[in-house]
This record gives C-alpha cells, sequence and structure tokens, in this order.
C-alpha cells in the first residue's frame, strides 16, 4: 500500500465573491481527471450557493483541519477562492473538498488526479493535461491579477512580473535557469497563441535553446561522437526551462537520468572489466576527484553531449587510460 501522505495545511493565499450567478463549491486546479507535475498547490473556489464559512480538504483519506473563509478581512483580498499547497502522492489521488455553512448540511465535491512525480515517466492514458490559461478560466481570475500584460509589464524582470503573481513558486529551486529566473516567460511562451495563452513556441528544442545557447549546441555538433539524444536535437529529456534541485537544471540527479535510459550500468561491471574480476568502479559519491565542487558520477567520466572517443569520455579524451589520469595518479 502506498504510503498516504498528509495534506500540509499551509494556506498560500484564500480569497467570496458575490456577482453573478449562483456557483457551487468548486476545484479549479488540478480539474478532475487531469495529471500534475508539481504538488505545488490546490486552488478551490468557494462558490456562494450556499456561501461558505469554512473549507475541509481530504487526500487519500487524510483530512485537514478546517479552513475558515468567513472573515471580512479574508474575503476582502481573497473574495471566495482558497490556496492551499496540498502533499499529493505519486500516481492517483482522490481529493474530496467540504464546505460548511451555518444551518446547512456539508457541500461535498471531489476530484480524482494524477500526480505524476517522476519527470521521465508518461501520465496513464485516462488522465489529460490541465490547460489553465483559456479565456472562460483567466475570467475567473482578472479581479485581483493582471491577466492582460502589456509587453513593458512583461519585459520586468523582478516578482512584480505579472507571471510573478502565481508561478513564482516554481522558482523556489536551488537551480533556476537564467532567463525564467529572471522572468523573461514570453521568450519561449508565446503570448498569443490560441485558445489556450502562452504554449510553447513551436519548435524543436535544440532551434529554442540554441536560440541562446547558440555557441553550446555548435560545440556539441563539433564533437566527433555526439550523444544519441543531442543527434536527435533533444535538450528537455534532461533539463528542464525553469528551475530543478539538480546542477544545470537537470530533470533528474544524474545517474538516475542516465540510467533511465541506459539500464544495467549500475548493476554490471563498469569500467574495472578485466582488471579485477568481479568487481565495478563506483559511480557515485560525494565527491569527485577531479573537480572538487561536484559531486562524483556518471558525468565525471562521461560528457553528457558528446566527445573526441566512442564513449564520450570528458576533456574530449579518446584513449580509455588517459581517462583514468584525470583522476588516479600513477
Ligand atoms: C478576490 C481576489 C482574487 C481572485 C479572484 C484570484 N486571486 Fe489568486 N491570489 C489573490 C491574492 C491576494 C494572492 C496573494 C498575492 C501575493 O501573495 O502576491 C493570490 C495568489 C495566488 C497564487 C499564488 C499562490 C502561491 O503562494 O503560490 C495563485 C497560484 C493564484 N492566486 C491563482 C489564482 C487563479 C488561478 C485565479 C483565478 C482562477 C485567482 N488566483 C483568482 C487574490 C485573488
Ligand atoms: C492568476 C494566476 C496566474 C497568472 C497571473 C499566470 N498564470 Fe500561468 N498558470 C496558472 C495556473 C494555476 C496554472 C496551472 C498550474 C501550474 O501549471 O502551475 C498555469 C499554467 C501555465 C502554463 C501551462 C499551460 C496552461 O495553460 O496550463 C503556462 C505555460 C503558464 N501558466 C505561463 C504563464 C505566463 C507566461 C504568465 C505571465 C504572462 C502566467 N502564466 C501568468 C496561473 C497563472
Ligand atoms: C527557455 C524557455 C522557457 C522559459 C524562459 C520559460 N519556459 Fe515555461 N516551458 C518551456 C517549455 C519548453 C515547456 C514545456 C515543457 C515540456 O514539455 O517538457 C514549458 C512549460 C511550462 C509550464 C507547464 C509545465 C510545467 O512545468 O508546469 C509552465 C507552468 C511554465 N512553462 C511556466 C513558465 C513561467 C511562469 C515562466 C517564466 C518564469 C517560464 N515558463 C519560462 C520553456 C520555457
Ligand atoms: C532567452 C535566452 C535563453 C534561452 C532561450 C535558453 N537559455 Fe539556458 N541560459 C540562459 C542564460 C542567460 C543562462 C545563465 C547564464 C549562463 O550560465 O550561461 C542560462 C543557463 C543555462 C544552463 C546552466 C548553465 C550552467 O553552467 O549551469 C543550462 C543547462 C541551460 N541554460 C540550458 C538551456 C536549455 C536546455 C534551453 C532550452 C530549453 C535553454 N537553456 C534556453 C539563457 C537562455
Ligand atoms: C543526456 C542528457 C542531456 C541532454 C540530452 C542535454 N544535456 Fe546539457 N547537460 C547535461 C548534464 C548532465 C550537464 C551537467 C554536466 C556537468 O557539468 O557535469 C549538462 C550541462 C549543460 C550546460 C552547462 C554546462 C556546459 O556544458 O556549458 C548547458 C549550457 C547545456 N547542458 C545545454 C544543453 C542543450 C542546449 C541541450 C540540447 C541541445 C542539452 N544540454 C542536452 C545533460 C544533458
Ligand atoms: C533519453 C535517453 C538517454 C539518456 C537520458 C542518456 N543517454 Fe546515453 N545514449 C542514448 C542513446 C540513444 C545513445 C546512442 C545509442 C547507443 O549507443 O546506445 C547513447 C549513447 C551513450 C554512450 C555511448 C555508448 C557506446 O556504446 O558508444 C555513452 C557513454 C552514454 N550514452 C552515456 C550517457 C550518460 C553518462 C548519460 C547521463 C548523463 C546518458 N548517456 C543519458 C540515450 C540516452
Ligand atoms: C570512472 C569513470 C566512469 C564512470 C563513473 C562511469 N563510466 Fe561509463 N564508461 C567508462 C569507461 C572507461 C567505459 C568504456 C568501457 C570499456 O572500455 O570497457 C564506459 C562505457 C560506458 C557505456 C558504453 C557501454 C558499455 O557499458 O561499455 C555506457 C552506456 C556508459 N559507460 C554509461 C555510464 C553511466 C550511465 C554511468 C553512471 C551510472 C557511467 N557510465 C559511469 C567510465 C565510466
Ligand atoms: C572522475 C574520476 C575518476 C576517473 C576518471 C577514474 N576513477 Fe577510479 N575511482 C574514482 C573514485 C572516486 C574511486 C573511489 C575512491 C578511491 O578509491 O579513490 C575510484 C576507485 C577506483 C579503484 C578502486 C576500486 C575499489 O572498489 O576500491 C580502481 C581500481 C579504479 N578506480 C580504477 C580506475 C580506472 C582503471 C580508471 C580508468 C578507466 C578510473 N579508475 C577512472 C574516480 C575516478
Amino acid at each position: 500500500m502506498r504510503s498516504a501522505s498528509l495534506l500540509l495545511g499551509a494556506l498560500l493565499s484564500g480569497m467570496l465573491i458575490s456577482s453573478g450567478p449562483a456557483v457551487a463549491l468548486e476545484l479549479l486546479y488540478p480539474a478532475d481527471g487531469t495529471y500534475v507535475i508539481r504538488s505545488n498547490y490546490l486552488i478551490i473556489r468557494g462558490g456562494d450557493n450556499p456561501v461558505l464559512d469554512g473549507i475541509s480538504i481530504e487526500i487519500n483519506g487524510i483530512k485537514s483541519d478546517v479552513f475558515t473563509v468567513s472573515n471580512p478581512q479574508y474575503r476582502e483580498a481573497f473574495g471566495d477562492f482558497l490556496v492551499v499547497e496540498p502533499d499529493l502522492d505519486p500516481g492517483e489521488n482522490l481529493i474530496t473538498i467540504e464546505g460548511y455553512a451555518e444551518d446547512k448540511p456539508p457541500v461535498k465535491t471531489s476530484a480524482k488526479v494524477f500526480f505524476l512525480k517522476d519527470p521521465a515517466a508518461v501520465p496513464p492514458g485516462n488522465y489529460r493535461p490541465y490547460v489553465m490559461h483559456l479565456p472562460e478560466r483567466e475570467a475567473l481570475c482578472v479581479k485581483c491579477h493582471n491577466m492582460t500584460p502589456t509587453a513593458k509589464a512583461l519585459a520586468g524582470v523582478t516578482a512584480t512580473n505579472p507571471c510573478a503573481s502565481c508561478h513564482a513558486r516554481m522558482l523556489n529551486r536551488k537551480h533556476v535557469h537564467g532567463p525564467a529566473g529572471v522572468y523573461q516567460c514570453t521568450y519561449c511562451h508565446d503570448q498569443n497563441s490560441k485558445p489556450a495563452k502562452y504554449q510553447v513556441k513551436p519548435q524543436s528544442d535544440a532551434a529554442m535553446c540554441g536560440d541562446c545557447h547558440s555557441d553550446k549546441v555548435a560545440e556539441f555538433r563539433k564533437n566527433k561522437f555526439v550523444h544519441g539524444p543531442i543527434e536527435a536535437g533533444m535538450c528537455l529529456v534532461c533539463h528542464d526551462s525553469h528551475a530543478t534541485n539538480e546542477i544545470a537544471q537537470l530533470i533528474l540527479p544524474v545517474n538516475t537520468l542516465c540510467l533511465n535510459c541506459h539500464a544495467g550500468v549500475d548493476t554490471t561491471v563498469h569500467v574495472l572489466r578485466g582488471i579485477s574480476s568481479g568487481k565495478s568502479h563506483p559511480l557515485e559519491g560525494s565527491v569527485d576527484p577531479s573537480n572538487s565542487g561536484r559531486s562524483f558520477s556518471c558525468a565525471s567520466c562521461h560528457n553528457p553531449h558528446g566527445g573526441m572517443s566512442e564513449k564520450l569520455f570528458v576533456r574530449d579524451i579518446s584513449d580509455r587510460m588517459l581517462l583514468c589520469k584525470v583522476c588516479h595518479q600513477k
């Protein structure tokens, strides 16, 4: 059985609206039947049918305390919205929201959501991606967020940039990609795409990334041996465009990433074949002897983009024996 994790009751922001037709309690994000790649927030709309005093959230059987949404200051700032940070379990999650109003039976809504925690995995076919930036969805936010930013506002490089009011959280990672860190989101996301705004401009990874890293891409291609994925023009199989906790914004720790495509390297004798029978060379460690600022990993010996040897050794090394000397003096 998977461990049901507790909803992290962190209240990020809450929001009551009264005008317009009656709306019932609703989970706006993530919607029923969608998958998410981050357990970042639940966006709940309390509605006015009935007007709620409190909301509780249950994820996979674990129920939160009741969030009070009736006090006037709260209503003033957040209307009938409640945004909380959940702790979703990897895989399928059942989210049940209950709303309480005086003298009324609780109102209830639930949603099944898939949390794709492993960025290299593929979501099950019965779950669809969530799409936020559709006109009908954005219309619900305009009262408090700038949903039609000008080019000047979008050029802003600080947290006053209009994208930051909702997306700053995705940059709370150790390694932030240059342009994302300064909110140049629309460099890669098309403000005029339809029906959904901010779709990624249609181009290959290599073209998108090469726009700013043309020198790197040229350097990769100059290698006598180009690594398979690079040859195929792929960058996003390894790098995230925004921010992660791994060096170079890798989507996974280096070794996990490599082993996803090269299964078996860690279970067979690697490097030492023919030298000391049966014993494998270590494949990871806290310090790389050739670069003390780095952890020891597959990338200490192999260049992830390409090299002058078939085995893509680092530092353009073409001879196996010269590779050993990078770390072992003899
Ligand atoms: C009645 C006002 C109001 C409405 C309507 C509203 N919000 Fe907000 N929202 C806020 C306030 C206030 C904050 C906190 C802003 C801040 O901290 O800078 C916020 C913050 C957020 C955050 C950031 C949470 C975090 O800390 O990471 C998200 C995401 C968000 N809103 C999404 C939405 C979406 C999506 C809509 C429309 C479906 C919406 N909001 C409609 C007032 C509102
Ligand atoms: C009112 C809050 C809000 C604002 C402002 C906002 N977004 Fe979003 N955006 C969301 C939410 C909520 C999602 C879905 C959850 C997620 O992916 O974090 C989303 C999703 C996206 C997606 C994924 C595709 C989609 O439509 O779901 C992109 C791309 C995106 N936003 C780009 C931007 C850019 C660029 C800006 C600034 C021009 C921006 N957003 C401003 C709330 C907002
Ligand atoms: C260097 C190009 C680039 C920049 C800059 C960039 N993005 Fe993206 N973004 C992408 C690509 C490419 C994808 C699609 C990811 C995929 O399919 O693997 C994406 C996907 C997304 C998604 C949906 C998937 C996810 O990771 O949640 C959101 C939300 C998003 N971007 C928001 C933003 C925001 C907000 C900014 C600015 C802070 C931004 N992006 C800056 C390239 C970029
Ligand atoms: C708008 C220009 C721009 C685009 C487009 C862009 N980058 Fe970057 N990238 C930068 C800047 C600026 C930096 C930070 C300065 C630096 O280290 O070069 C950076 C840094 C990086 C780094 C970290 C470098 C290091 O030394 O740790 C990686 C990895 C990276 N980008 C990969 C990509 C990938 C993959 C893409 C395509 C999805 C991409 N970039 C698209 C501008 C861009
Ligand atoms: C197979 C996985 C993989 C692919 C595919 C990949 N990278 Fe990398 N990349 C890495 C790793 C691992 C590092 C960190 C290497 C190190 O410094 O130890 C890195 C580092 C980088 C850096 C910073 C270090 C440097 O070499 O300057 C840039 C920039 C970069 N990659 C750009 C790209 C671009 C652009 C693409 C697509 C053309 C791409 N990468 C494709 C794995 C990959
Ligand atoms: C998306 C899948 C993918 C990822 C991730 C990946 N590789 Fe590869 N790799 C390939 C493909 C495809 C080839 C070329 C076909 C082959 O020889 O297996 C290749 C070839 C290689 C080769 C040359 C193999 C030979 O026999 O000549 C080495 C070495 C290598 N990769 C190391 C790595 C390292 C180290 C990482 C992590 C930084 C990594 N790969 C990540 C797909 C991947
Ligand atoms: C200490 C250096 C070193 C480390 C660390 C290392 N390799 Fe290698 N790797 C080599 C050498 C040397 C070869 C060439 C094998 C030979 O000469 O027999 C090789 C060969 C390969 C090949 C080609 C196929 C094969 O098995 O011969 C792949 C794929 C590969 N390595 C992937 C990886 C991956 C993935 C990791 C991390 C899990 C890794 N390597 C870690 C040195 C290293
Ligand atoms: C990027 C650095 C690096 C490279 C290159 C490298 N090694 Fe190592 N090697 C290590 C580390 C780290 C260890 C474990 C700590 C130690 O013993 O120094 C190690 C340990 C060893 C050991 C002892 C294994 C054990 O389990 O005690 C042998 C033998 C060895 N390496 C041989 C080689 C050979 C042969 C090559 C070249 C094909 C090579 N190494 C290339 C870093 C490297």
